[in-house]
């Protein structure tokens, strides 16, 4: 899948695009299935809101099959390679939950200003992809982008250690303020099976799960294999240290798995 020049233009302007149905229904089955045994599991890798509901799975493609197929998938891979000009390693894989009622707030943020600060990530040679598990709604904490503001760079950062169970660099009220007034606010909603790919410095949030619905969603970090990590301050299963360069899987590695599962 190669992204046409308007594709590109408009993400060179807006910092994200949004291709609603990527993946089929099967395949959507198959990575809901996974996420559940994954989050079952007792591992360092799972970690849970501060009241027990899980909140990331990181480094799911390392144990679990169907996670290992999408950490490949050439329908995220292939549009990342032409959009970083170059070959791409996975600098972080994690899958979201935000449970229903339970899922806590991820704060404004960029993550490339994380990757920088923490793994001396030399550019911001590197993005994200968010692949919808389930439905994502106005009401079950959908991420929330400030098109355009990927454009002016890192912006200044506290590191907040206490309002989540995880830690992140996060921009003040002014910043966020500021950012918005000039681009406006926009949360790409969808079905599940939608994806997301956005700039590593798009400034993004998303609010709590108020609601009795599920949203999960996967998102994988990619980086352009020059622009690895010189840092490894961080658990190997945050930040990645094999930089090896993915290798596209076939377009129906998920469905081979969905047939493979059926016939057990
Ligand atoms: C993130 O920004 O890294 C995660 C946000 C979310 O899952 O809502
Ligand atoms: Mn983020």
């Amino acid at each position: 899948m190669r992204l046409s020049d308007t594709e590109l233009q408009q993400y060179q302007q807006q910092g994200y695009l949004f291709f609603p149905n990527r993946f089929t229904a099967q395949e959507v089955t198959v990575l809901a299935n996974a996420a559940t045994e994954v989050y079952a599991l007792d591992r360092d890798e799972v970690w849970r809101e501060s009241n027990g509901a899980p909140r990331t799975a990181f480094a799911a493609h390392t144990y679990n099959e169907a996670f290992r197929r999408l950490a490949a998938h050439p329908r995220l891979i292939e549009p990342v390679m032409q959009i970083l000009d170059g070959p791409v390693y996975m600098h972080q894989y994690k899958v979201n939950a935000k449970a229903a009622f339970d899922g806590e707030v991820w704060q404004w943020h960029q993550d490339y200003g994380t990757w920088q600060r923490d793994d001396a990530m030399p550019e911001p040679r590197a993005m994200n992809i968010a692949v919808f598990v389930d439905d994502v709604t106005a009401a079950n904490g959908p991420l929330i982008f400030i098109p355009g503001s990927h454009r002016k760079g890192v912006q200044e950062a506290g590191h907040d250690l206490e309002s989540t169970s995880y830690p992140l660099w996060t921009l003040d009220r002014d910043t966020v303020t500021a950012l918005a007034q000039d681009g406006g606010l926009m949360a790409p909603i969808g079905d599940a099976g939608g994806v997301i790919m956005f700039h590593g410095n798009l400034v993004h949030a998303s609010p709590p799960n108020i609601s009795p619905f599920g949203r999960i969603i996967v998102y994988l970090s990619l980086c352009h294999v020059d622009n690895h990590i010189r840092r490894f301050k961080r658990a190997e299963w945050i930040a990645h240290r094999d930089f090896t360069a993915i290798e596209p899987l076939a377009d129906d590695c998920l469905a081979a798995l969905a047939r493979e599962q059926c016939a057990a």
